[in-house]
């Protein structure tokens, strides 16, 4: 039986039904922005930068804009954080939950048709104005989290705490459809994701963890690991929620703190990974438990299939 989201979201409660059918909008739209951007002369780069010292993609900004104002139509968000714009920046007085969102993940893909995403996080608001330091809450306190992945089909995936369900775009009927009911993670993988060019970086556990994945038959971990590496997350976090597998942007020494960012890239994932039974951590403690301490602080990722990610924290110890 045909279940589209507006039908699976009569299970929420009504702002998060709400919440959640504005960003399934949102995504709608970026996915048909990027799908034409070859079209409408969106490719390529913006000419700006962004806090991340990162050179924003035109289409970077075209989806952070689509984000807003979609999500924003809802009315339940008093404040929303992006990875695009410096600052947070309020919206409406009588929202109850805040929005944090990548609005365009592995961007550096998008002129070259390699599948990119977008990721949100939803938070409680404060019942006064929202400041920066309201969105400084640990993973654990988010209500909702979830991706769109603009690939060979769009899909949605969303988790609100009781499982992880997977939508794919019917663009017949411009409706999300549940395809990937209670997505789970295999406890066990042969496949790891990793930037091996960062290799002369790593710190000792990783090194030995990626040296004993790729040691072959003779090794400690028997027959070999496949590598993967799309330098897009959402890409990746997807196929290990379909197939296993582990993924790991780590600190090193040219990155002290990794790259990836922990309130609109590691904690939405994390909840979404731990929910579908993996596993995440920075190597030092769970991503879910970390108390952010700047909006885009950047946190070490190692995630995925619960039992690898068990491994890499052993070696860490
Ligand atoms: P974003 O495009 O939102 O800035 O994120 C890119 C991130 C992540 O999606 C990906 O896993 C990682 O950067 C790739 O990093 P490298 O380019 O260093 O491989
Ligand atoms: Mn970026
Ligand atoms: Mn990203
Ligand atoms: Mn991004």
């Amino acid at each position: 039986m045909t279940v589209p989201l507006s039908t699976w979201l009569q299970t929420q409660h009504s702002d998060m039904r709400q919440m959640l059918g504005n960003i399934a909008g949102a995504c709608k739209v970026i996915s048909n922005a990027v799908a034409r951007a070859a079209l409408s002369g969106a490719q390529g780069d913006a000419g700006s930068g962004n806090i991340q010292g990162e050179e924003q993609k035109k289409l970077d900004i075209i989806s952070n804009d689509i984000m807003l104002n979609w999500a924003g139509a809802c009315g339940h968000f008093s404040a929303m954080a992006s990875e695009e714009l410096d600052t947070i920046v309020q919206c409406n007085p009588q929202g109850r939950y805040l929005l944090v969102f990548d609005p365009l993940d592995g961007s550096s893909n998008v002129d070259v048709n390699i599948s990119v995403g977008s990721i949100f996080s939803i938070l409680r608001a404060p019942e006064q104005t929202p400041t920066e330091a309201d969105f400084l809450q640990t993973g654990r306190q988010q209500i909702a989290a979830g991706y769109a992945l603009y690939g060979s089909s769009t899909m949605l995936v969303i988790t609100t705490g009781t499982g992880v369900h997977g939508f794919t775009l019917d663009r017949e009927i411009g409706e999300f459809v549940l395809t990937h009911p209670e997505l789970t993670i295999p406890n066990d993988t042969r496949e790891f994701a990793i930037n091996a060019s960062n290799s002369r970086f790593w710190e000792a556990p990783v090194a030995r963890y990626i040296d004993e994945c790729v040691a072959g038959k003779s090794g400690p971990r028997g027959e070999n690991f496949n590598m993967r590496w799309v330098a897009s997350m959402v890409a990746e976090v997807h196929r290990i929620l379909i197939r296993g597998g582990v993924f790991l942007y780590p600190k090193d020494s040219a990155k002290p703190n990794g790259k990836l960012r922990l309130l609109y890239e590691a904690n939405p994932m994390a909840m979404i990974v731990e929910q579908a039974g993996g596993a995440s951590s920075t190597g030092q403690q769970l991503t879910l438990d970390v108390q952010p301490s700047q909006l885009h602080q950047r946190v070490p990722v190692m995630l995925g299939s619960k039992n690898e990610v068990a491994r890499l924290i052993r070696y860490h110890e």
